[in-house]
């Protein structure tokens, strides 16, 4: 059976089309070798670093695009049939992943780094298989975000249930109520969601609660549907503001982002656009941190301290003196760091993206600092491996109640998923000896090149690869 688009002008080509997961029909054979490369990941190389701790960080560090920004810009692509040009993408492993799900779908990804401007090109006309396979979701949840671009554009997706991970259960049934309330018909068997309409129609979506990629999925949905949608509780993080200039250079008519209510005019079609990625706040605040910590003196040259404005509060509060430019900080510190309270909330509040990292801050605090997360209810893995290094931390339900100031001792710790990573490297910078930090794939999903970054200001750290036999029975090529 094919998929009928309702409009040829808009969607691709219908002799393309393929039932999801009929690979043997596809017009150009896709290789699966991005299968093998995730076994690779983790089964084959298993980097560590290992880093000695005491060096203050002096210089400078220039920021890379935002990670959580650049993943929804490239799967906005999928909604036009036109070339989508997006610079400052990120050279992390998650934009690798994305990248290969568009390929498995038909699209053309050429990824630019080496360049100056770490440009990428997509181009969607040929998209031909819309599905996002287990194998993608359960190494990057964010890959369900091409669900509304796949049903706005050909009418059809298939993308795997992203189920639990590290942090919590991480359910999208924001995602789901809100296609639905555009029309699409949803369909939940063998741990897929299929979600199909002849076209979107404009429709009130009041989030139950707040979701980032929530609010981006349905506002590109909502960019192709037949009339006004009006979108309340929405996330207003900086990376949706980003997705809104995205799509309204692409001929998207979008109002209120960045706001809680956003109103969405559908149009019929959209164009191709070029980009420039938003700095990666995230990423800036972890290099604050570090030098902080380290009682060093950086500066973070191609940020935006605007989007970082309750992190710079909660740490003067601390202590610490921040100098912020338009697109540049200065962070200085040579005194002692006094304890203070952090909730973690959505944006304009504290990021929970920061909590791990704020949390080996707060071992070096003279007091008591209190950490409630209240955005994910399991985001406290980090603290073990922190209390195994000397850190004097209690954890109990949602909120870590952390002691110091406590000298920390190098260990062999293990990172958990991503932000926890980033607290064991800055914990490791101020550890006595030298630390091993095993699984650092994870890190690797979302900091480019951290290791360099950090050592060019001074920091002693290296990264060893450890190879361990590979699975023999992954296919290489499916044609
Ligand atoms: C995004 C970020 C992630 C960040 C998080 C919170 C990306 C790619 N990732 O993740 O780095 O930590 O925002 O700032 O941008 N929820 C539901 N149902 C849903 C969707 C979410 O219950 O359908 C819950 C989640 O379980 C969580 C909360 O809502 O408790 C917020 O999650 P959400 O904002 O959706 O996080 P992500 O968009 O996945």
């Amino acid at each position: 059976m094919k998929v009928v688009p309702k409009s040829p002008a808009r969607r691709p080509n219908p002799a393309k089309l393929v039932l999801p997961g009929a690979l043997g029909e596809l017009k150009k054979p896709v290789t699966r070798t991005w299968i093998s490369d995730l076994a690779a990941c983790s089964e084959g190389l298993m980097d560590k670093f290992v880093i000695r701790g005491g060096n203050r960080l002096v210089g400078s560090i220039r920021i890379s695009g935002s990670k959580n920004a650049a993943l929804p810009a490239m799967a906005a692509a999928i909604l036009t049939d036109e070339p989508v040009v997006l610079e400052n993408i990120p050279d992390v492993r998650d934009i690798q992943t994305e990248r290969n799900l568009l390929v498995s779908m038909g699209a053309e990804v050429e990824l630019g780094y080496g360049r100056a401007s770490h440009r990428t090109t997509i181009s969607c006309r040929d998209l031909v298989n819309p599905e996002a396979a287990y194998e993608v979701v359960k190494t990057m949840r964010a890959s369900t975000l091409v669900l509304g671009p796949l049903v706005a554009r050909m009418g059809r997706a298939r993308v795997s249930q992203p189920g639990g991970c590290a942090i919590g259960a991480r359910p999208i049934d924001l995602h789901i109520k809100g296609l639905e309330r555009l029309g699409a018909t949803i369909k939940q068997e063998h741990g897929y969601i299929e979600a199909s309409a002849d076209r979107l129609r404009g429709g009130h979506i009041i989030f139950d609660k707040i979701t980032v990629t929530g609010t981006e999925d349905l506002m590109m949905a909502a960019s192709l549907a037949e009339g006004e949608t009006v979108m309340e509780n929405c996330a207003r993080e900086p990376e949706v503001v980003d997705l809104a200039a995205l799509l309204i250079k692409m001929g998207a008519n979008i109002e209120g982002a960045g706001t809680s209510t956003m109103r969405i005019q559908g149009v019929e079609e959209l164009h191709g656009a070029r980009h420039r990625i938003i700095p990666d706040r995230i990423e800036t605040g972890t290099f604050v941190i570090a030098a902080v910590l380290t009682g060093g003196d950086l500066t973070l040259t191609n940020c935006d301290p605007n989007h970082l404005g309750a992190l710079i509060q909660k740490l003067e509060e601390c202590g610490v003196s921040i100098t912020a430019s338009a697109d540049s900080m200065r962070i200085t510190n040579g005194h002692q760091l006094t304890a203070a309270d952090v909730d973690t909330e959505e944006f304009p509040g504290f990021p929970t993206d920061m909590q791990a990292q704020y949390m080996t801050l707060a071992t070096q605090a003279q007091g008591t600092s209190i950490i409630t997360e209240n955005i994910f209810e399991n985001r406290f893995m980090h603290a073990q491996e922190l209390a195994r290094m000397g850190a004097n931390i209690k954890v109990e339900g949602r909120r870590a109640v952390v002691r110091g100031k406590t000298s920390l001792s190098s260990a062999a710790v293990q990172c958990s998923d991503l932000r926890a990573s980033a607290s064991l490297v800055l914990a490791a910078l101020v550890a006595d000896g030298e630390t091993i930090i095993d699984r650092v794939y994870h890190i690797d999903r979302g900091y480019e090149r951290i290791e360099e970054k950090l050592k060019s200001v001074g920091a002693q750290i290296r990264r060893i690869g450890e190879f361990l036999p590979r699975r023999a029975a992954v296919p290489s090529v499916v044609a």
